[in-house]
This record gives structure tokens, sequence and C-alpha cells, in this order.
């Protein structure tokens, strides 16, 4: 007998076939049976007839509870008023792996609950459709990278030395030859390699060991980090307000059945499209102040402040240029205004914050020197860092965007620890 897929069954109308899956659902009248059945790929509506079938078969119908694991056999057809447009006459039904007492039943839970259950809980229709928009953005990540000639370079997750910041590491005992850190961020990595291959990005796992119970942090998060040789800041902007507008219209394009489960309105993420607008961090501030913020210049936006300020846009909003101070000490100096540097941070609209954290590194060995020194980080551990920068020194710039802020902004959902399969 053939199996296929539930998203396959067009390719199968009229003819016998064997689609496995699980129970999601049943009713009865009592002499036409209706079985749900989901497979990952869509959901099959199967029919049992009592009369066309051995008592024996009809009787197995009744033990199915939610989440059984079955084979249904039986020729299918379209049947448009069917979940999932598709209809199977059943003429065989094999229970593979019962489902006593399925933890998780179509009723409110508490969030503590659901994580709890959380391997459960992946098989629910909506934590299905926020895994299929996760797969397309990362598959729109890596097509837009490659398309544009960077080639991947993975990088350590386990590091020798501080990447962004000193309180949020996480490490661990190395042998007897002292701490590694789990990578907060890929970026020296790939500067150096941007030096030998000229366009390069790194995508994997990173750490942060900030107990911050936000909506918007994550102690594992998967970051993308492209970094170009030549690119300044402006050209880094470029990239990617670019960058941010394929993903978005690829989820669109692709993913609209998911994002409708989701019940995400789709017009904000429609208007995604490049040019983004731009404003420098000191006029931000004085806007933000006009919005009734208390911030003063000098200290970083936070989290409600970003929110204030995206909400003036209608699309992703840049913010550059930002005080020294409260970023990192690879970012270069602006050399308008050397109390800041030339970096962006770009913020979703809607609420979502910063997606993207980006900047034109330091290029200068002797600036850059003195900015390890300032921050009390270790000369030594930047050795082959600042190397980079009395060999062949260039500019180049690039960034970081967070896979789960901006899966979770595509679907709009409120909190970014959905968008993970196990945060
Ligand atoms: O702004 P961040 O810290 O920048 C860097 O790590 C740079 N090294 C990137 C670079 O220039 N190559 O982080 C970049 C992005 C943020 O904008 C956010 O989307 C995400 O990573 N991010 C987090 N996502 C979830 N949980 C956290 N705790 C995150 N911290 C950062
Ligand atoms: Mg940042």
């Amino acid at each position: 007998m053939t199996s296929a897929r539930i998203h396959e069954l067009s390719s199968h109308a009229g003819h016998p076939v064997t689609v496995r899956g699980w129970v999601a659902h049943t009713r009865s009248s009592g002499k036409i049976a209706f079985v749900i059945l989901r497979d990952g790929t869509g959901l099959l509506q199967g029919v049992l007839s009592k009369k066309e079938l051995p008592a024996e078969l009809w009787e197995r119908f009744g033990q199915l509870t939610q989440e059984t694991s079955i084979a249904l056999t039986g020729t299918v057809r379209a049947e448009p008023r069917a979940p999932g447009g598709y209809e199977m006459h059943v003429s065989d039904l094999v229970v593979l792996g019962p489902s006593p007492d399925f933890p998780i039943q179509p009723k409110e839970h508490g969030t503590q609950y659901l994580f709890e259950h959380r391997h459960l809980w992946l098989r629910s229709r909506r934590q299905v459709a926020i895994a299929r928009v996760r797969h397309e953005v990362v598959q729109a990540i890596r097509d837009f990278f490659h398309e544009r000639g960077f080639t991947l370079v993975d990088t350590p997750i386990l590091t020798g030395a501080i990447g962004e910041q000193a309180g949020e590491l996480f490490s661990t005992d190395y042998f007897d030859l002292g701490k590694a850190y789990l990578a907060q961020t890929g970026q020296l990595y790939v500067e150096a390699a941007a030096a030998a291959l000229g366009k390069v990005y790194c995508f994997g796992p990173t750490f942060r060991a900030e107990k911050s119970k936000t909506r918007r942090h994550l102690t594992e998060f998967w970051m993308v980090e492209p970094e170009v040789a030549w690119n300044d800041s402006d050209d880094n902007m470029r990239l990617q307000e670019e960058f941010v507008s394929y993903i978005v219209a690829r989820a669109l394009e692709r993913r609209a059945e998911d994002l409708k489960e989701l019940e995400r309105d789709t017009a904000p993420l429609e208007r995604v499209r490049p040019p983004f607008p731009r404003i420098s961090y000191t006029d931000a501030v004085e806007r933000l102040r006009g919005l009734g913020s208390d911030m003063e210049w000098g200290q970083d936006l936070g989290g409600d402040d970003e929110t204030l300020l995206a909400q003036e846009y209608d699309r992703p909003v840049f913010v550059f240029n930002y005080p020294k101070g409260v970023k990192a000490f690879y970012m270069k100096e602006n050399p308008a205004d050397p109390r800041t540097v030339l970096n962006d941070d770009c913020l979703a609209p809607e609420g979502y914050g910063e997606i993207i954290g980006g900047s034109q590194r330091e290029d200068d060995y002797d600036r850059l020197l003195a900015r390890i020194r300032e921050q009390g980080l270790d000369p030594e551990a930047y050795r082959w860092y600042l190397d980079l920068r009395r060999y062949g020194t260039f500019v180049h710039s690039g960034f970081g965007l967070g896979v789960e802020r901006t899966v979770a902004w595509i679907c709009g959902i409120p909190h970014i620890r959905e968008t993970i399969a196990f945060p």
C-alpha cells in the first residue's frame, strides 16, 4: 500500500492510500464516524461507515483518544468542507500507539503547566504554525546570504574571551586550563573570517546569562551575524533593511496559512519595505522626551522607550550612533562626535523592540586597545583580535539579528519563549 503525508494527498485523489498520524479529534453519529488526523503537514478527515466496515474495526474507532497514533487506509477525495480540504473513505484503521489521558486537552491551561509539558504541547496547532514560520525564517536567512555571495563560517560556542558584556557570561571549567565561556556572539571570529573571504556570516546558538524574565529575553537564542569587508555604517544599515524585508516577504509568501492560524494581522508586515526610517540616538532622546519619557542623553533605550519610539513609524526604524558608554568595546568611534559610536539598533514595530544590533568596527589598533583597557578586559585575550588591525586593517561592519525576536514579531505573538522548541 502506498503511504503518503497529508500535504501530498492531492496527487493521490481517487486512489487507495495509507496515512499515519495522530488523532486530533473524533465524533460519531452512531452510523457514521469521523476522525481528524494530523501528521505535521496538515489535517485529514477520515470517514467511517458502520454498515460498510467489519464490527471489530468499528469497535476500534471507539477506542481512539486524543493523540493516539494510527494508520488510516482508504480512498481520498477533495472535500472543501473538511478540515484540511481532503476526506478519506476509510477501509482500514490500525492503532499504532494508544494515548490514554493526554495531558493537554483542548481547554485553557496555565503557562507553567504548558511549559512543563512542552514536549507534548509542541503538537498543538499554534505551536506547529510557529515552528513552520521559524523554519521559513531560518531558510530565508540562509538563502539571502547565499544568493549574495556570503560564505558561512561556523564559529565556536566554547570561547576564550568575552564577546559583548562581562556581566552576562556563562562560564565553565575547561580541563585544567582555566575557564571557557559560552559564546555571546560569533562576531569577533567572523571579523577574522571577513578578512579572508570578504563577505561572511555565522549562524548559531548564543548565550546570555541574564536572569531577566522579560518577553524579549532568552538565555539561549539563535543569532545570525553577517560581517562585510569595506562596508561602513551606512552600507550596514542598507544591508539590514534589505535583509529584514526579504525575511518578512518570504514568511508572507510561503507561510500565509500558518500566519492565519496564528490570527496574525499581516497588514503591518506588508509595509516592511526599504528604506527604513533612520533617527540618530541624540534625536531619538529628544523625541522620546517629547513623548513623555524621562530618559536622558547617555542612557540606553529601555524596552518601553523602544516601544514608544517605534510607534511613531509604520515599519522598522534604525536608531544610530549611540553613546559609547552603553555599547560594546569593538564599535568604531564616531569621528564627527567622539562621545558616540558608529552603530545602529533596528527596532521592530508593534512593540517588539530591538531585533538587530549592528556597527562599524573599530579598525584602528591603538583606539581598540585603549577601549579594551578602558573596559577592564584583558588585552592578552584579544591579541588575535587586535592582530586584525595590525595586518591589513580594513573598514568593516556587521550586525546580529535575533531569530526568536524576529519570529515573535512576524508571528505577532506576545512572548519570545514560544518561538523556540525548548526555551
Ligand atoms: O545587540 P546584540 O547583543 O549584538 C551582538 O551580539 C553583536 N555582536 C552583533 C553583531 O554586530 N555581530 O545582539 C544582537 C541581537 C539583538 O538585537 C536581539 O535580536 C538578539 O540578538 N538578542 C537576544 N534575543 C533573545 N534573548 C536575548 N537575551 C538576546 N540578546 C540579544
Ligand atoms: Mg543590542
